[in-house]
């Protein structure tokens, strides 16, 4: 292969803002300095798995502006194949983002490019497609582009995906998934009604839906595994503890370190316990991208 990971998704510039607590329907709240990070989803897990070691490219769409050039410079600074990153349509994607104290974030996302990034682009990207071991995409980019990647990818490459913004999925990009990554409120909605009242449940749960293999991601707790199959039997992995700081973008670190120790032949639960490892170094610091680890860093944790 030419790629350990190719991650086809958003690139997003992070507005960010510490509050106190964010502000009611109405209410106007004082908060930090303003802080415009390079972040996005997809552009975030590109920079996780390539500041880790792994040979990584990204197919996503910025536009031809400031904010498009910040997230191609954090892009290369990484050592991420850009060749797959296109300029121009629309404004470059937006996340206006509030911090509170305890470290976690709300956001709001204009997809601006990121919604220009079409199922002809994916087809444009054939190279990409065929040269990369595991594939991964989220949902800050059309459904129906996601779909494109899960037909044009190479035969015997994995499918990884992370459903967020959660969305109604059809059945044949949920049955690619290997894994199908949620934290709890994205199991909850695809889900629904069915959700049942744990990770557990949620596992078994979302393994009836097609999906190969599902991780849970539970945030301090670390995540949960499980494969499909008869007699497979979901497992714990446990995350070290640490100060959070700010939670921004440690399930995308978390989601690419998974995805590029899968393209290295580890089993789910062991590249699940490196890669809670990468998300806990992740929280401890500001930021998405500039806060994601080396391997260095991960060792010394
Ligand atoms: O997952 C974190 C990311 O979500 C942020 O970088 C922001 O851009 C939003 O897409
Ligand atoms: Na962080």
């Amino acid at each position: 292969n030419d790629y350990d990971l190719l991650v086809v998704g958003s690139a997003n510039a992070d507005l960010v803002i510490g509050v106190e607590r964010r502000p009611a329907p109405g209410e106007t709240v004082l908060g930090s300095d303003l802080a415009v990070h390079p972040g996005g989803k997809g552009a975030n897990q590109a920079v996780a798995a390539a500041r880790l070691g792994a040979r990584t490219a990204l197919l996503a769409r910025v536009g031809d502006d400031a904010h498009g050039r910040l997230l191609l410079e954090s892009q290369r600074a990484a050592g991420v194949d850009t060749g797959g990153v296109l300029v121009g349509g629309a404004p470059t994607g937006v996340a206006l983002i509030t911090v509170d104290p305890s470290g976690d974030n709300s956001i709001v996302v204009s997809p601006g490019a990121n919604a220009r990034l079409t199922p002809e682009d994916v087809r444009a990207a054939g190279d990409l497609l065929a040269g990369a071991g595991v594939v991964s995409a989220q949902l800050e980019i059309p459904l129906e582009t996601v779909a494109e990647v899960v037909r044009a990818r190479a035969a015997g490459a994995r499918f990884v995906l992370n459903p967020s913004p959660p969305a109604p999925l059809p059945p044949d990009v949920l049955a690619a998934c290997d894994p199908l990554v949620v934290n709890e409120h994205e199991a909850r909605f695809v889900l629904g009604d069915a959700a049942g009242h744990g990770p557990e449940d949620w596992a078994r749960a979302l393994l009836a839906l097609g999906p190969r293999s599902v991780v849970v991601t539970l945030g301090a707790e670390g995540a949960l595994v499980a494969e499909g199959g008869t007699g497979a039997s979901a497992v714990r992995v446990p995350s070290p503890r640490v100060d959070a700081v700010d939670t921004t973008g440690a399930g995308d670190a978390f989601t690419a370190a998974l995805a590029w120790r899968l393209s290295l032949g580890e089993d789910l639960a062991t590249a699940a316990a490196f890669a809670v490892r990468v998300g806990a170094a992740a929280v401890t610091r500001e930021g998405a991208q500039a806060s994601f680890p080396t391997a260095e860093e991960v060792s010394a944790l």
